[in-house]
């Protein structure tokens, strides 16, 4: 996996974004063990609590073709941010229960800049299944 391509196919995913509302289009991509890419971008609502985000729809995409947490190595965001975009709260919780510790987290933005995180960056002290 290299992580210029990961930023490649989340560009990818995010130019299937439906953001008639927000206008503000975020793109996804989730990388396999096995070498297999599952994009996702945001789709949005008339009725905007409704809407679900790139990184959400890129995991359950991903899911849905049977792939698990342990099955994931990386994970890329991009959106045209002035810094690169920042996954939201509901994201990260999903991200810290369905994405590896160790997997790579790549936040991106058009201008190409780029950082890396890790689940426990983006999310200290998650609250999980443990805590049930
Ligand atoms: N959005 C994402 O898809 N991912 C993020 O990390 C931040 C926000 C979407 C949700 C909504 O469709 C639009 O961006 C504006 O919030």
């Amino acid at each position: 996996m290299k992580k210029g391509d990961l930023i490649i196919e989340a560009g990818v995913a995010r130019d299937r974004a439906y953001a008639p509302y927000s206008k503000f289009k975020v793109g996804a991509a989730v990388f396999t063990k096995d070498g297999k890419v599952f994009h996702g971008a945001n789709i949005e609502n008339a009725s905007y609590g409704l809407s679900m985000c790139a990184e959400r729809n890129a995991l359950y995409h991903a899911m849905m073709n049977g792939y698990k947490k342990d099955d994931f190595v990386g994970l890329a965001v991009i959106g045209d941010t002035k810094k690169p975009v920042s996954p939201c709260g509901a994201c990260r919780q999903v991200i810290s229960e369905l994405f590896p510790r160790d997997g790579v987290i790549l936040l991106a933005n058009l201008k190409g800049d780029v950082v890396e995180r890790s689940v426990d960056s983006l999310l200290p002290e998650a609250f999980d299944k443990q805590d049930l």
